[in-house]
């Protein structure tokens, strides 16, 4: 095992400043490939980054489609073997962003070479599987995060803020709801986001896994959870025109206690027709509440009892301040972002703290934690009853 990770050994010249290099090889071309690409390449000409990002080599099955992901971000090299990829000398950072199953096979070698690690959501099949990839990150010493991108959203880290100042009060309750609706039609061919034994869940994981981590964020643990499955289409077409038998759930629904005395309301479904990426959550106190909708992801909504009687109600605050999280780095006030500066964030937040050597935040402890609720709801599902989270 490597005893210390193998850092930024190249420097560039930038504006006159020497700035470390940190090489970056990335595992997934697709869908994140391409959203992690893009932050990594527009991250320093934004954000004041304490290391540069190469796009040192990118790993992908499908050639033709990985040459080309490549040329596009000017990735330097291409692997199609994530084993020689995560091997490399000239690799600092591995970014985990292929199907969930191979999460934890690649985390473990990427630790063992004394890689740092960033790793899309959820972190694993399940939470023996997360727990595992803490451990050997914690191990060799590497720095770790989970890809939760909507902790970056700037409306998501003022209510953050809102709910530290104490301005909601006690906490009642937060309700979230994530719709998407791409399996809607029974047609819709099989992926591997239907087969369990590739993506650990279905809906759940997907989504949930993004709400779980917003309350987790925003008010703290989970107590216990008690929730229902469903999946609506049994079979889809495969690619080859066989039939795949759908394993992975439909959509996900349950309620759930916190730690702290709040009670929750989560959905999650793949079938909600004409939601295409609905994500919304609300959260109610003693003195205040806060709703928010990713589609109109540049706004927060706030009501606050402290009001005077006659002017209360909810106020749409614009999150585009200079003094709002993160967007002192963007546009003039009320020059909206959009959903990849989430990523573009993400990636800052991740090169500081491997430079400063300070923990990542979501790390992987975050991800086993996540995934502890998430596998508690399936646990529900199966027995028909409440499940109950281990403290700590
Ligand atoms: N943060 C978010 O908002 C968000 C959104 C979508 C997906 N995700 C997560 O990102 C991950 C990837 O999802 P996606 O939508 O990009 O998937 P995708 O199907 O679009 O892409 C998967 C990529 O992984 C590669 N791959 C698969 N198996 C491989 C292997 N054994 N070796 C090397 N490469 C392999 C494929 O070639 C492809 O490039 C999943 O964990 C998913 O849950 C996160």
């Amino acid at each position: 095992m490597a005893s210390a990770p193998a850092l930024c050994r190249e420097v560039t010249e930038s504006k006159g400043e020497v700035m470390k290099d940190i090489r970056v090889g990335m595992v997934g071309t697709r869908f994140m490939g391409r959203a992690h690409a893009n932050a990594f390449i527009n991250v320093s000409h934004f954000f004041p980054v304490p290391l540069h990002p190469v796009l040192v080599a990118a790993c992908g099955r499908d050639e033709s489609h990985l040459e080309k992901f490549a040329s596009r971000f000017d990735f330097r090299s291409t692997e199609t073997s994530w084993e020689q990829l995560v091997a490399r000398d000239d690799i600092d950072l591995v970014d985990i962003c292929t199907p969930n199953a191979t999460h934890m096979p690649i985390a473990l070698e990427a630790a063992r070479h004394g890689k740092h690690i960033l790793c899309e959501k959820p972190i694993a099949m399940n939470a023996d599987e997360a727990l595992r990839m803490l451990q050997a990150a914690e191990a060799a010493g590497v720095t770790h995060m989970v890809a939760f991108n909507y902790r970056r959203v700037p409306a998501i880290k003022l209510a953050k803020q809102i709910i530290d100042q104490g301005r909601l009060g006690q906490i009642y309750h937060f309700n979230a709801v994530y719709y998407q609706d791409w399996l809607a039609d029974p047609r819709s061919p099989f992926v591997w986001r239907n087969d369990v034994s590739l993506a650990g869940s279905g809906a759940h994981g997907d989504l949930n896994a993004h709400t779980v981590d917003l309350a987790r964020y925003l008010i703290g643990e989970f107590e216990a959870v008690n929730g229902t499955q469903e999946v609506f289409v049994e079979e889809r077409t495969k690619e080859d025109g066989t039939l795949g038998r759908v394993t992975a759930d439909d959509c996900t629904e349950f309620l759930a206690r916190f730690r702290g005395g709040a009670v929750g309301v989560f959905m999650a479904t793949r079938l909600a027709t004409g939601r295409k990426n609905l994500l919304r959550f609300e959260v109610f106190g003693s003195q205040g509440s806060l709703a928010f909708d990713l589609e109109r992801m540049n706004e927060l909504a706030f009501y606050s009892a402290d009001d005077p009687d006659d002017s209360q109600g909810f106020r749409t605050i614009l999150v585009t301040a200079r003094s709002h999280p993160y967007l002192y780095a963007w546009w003039p006030p009320g020059h909206i972002i959009g959903w990849e500066h989430t990523f573009i964030h993400e990636i800052y937040d991740l090169l500081v703290a491997i430079d400063s050597h300070q923990p990542a935040v979501p790390d992987f402890r975050d991800g086993w934690k996540c995934q502890q609720v998430l596998d508690a709801v399936q646990a529900s599902a199966r027995c028909g009853e409440w499940a109950t989270l281990e403290e700590g």
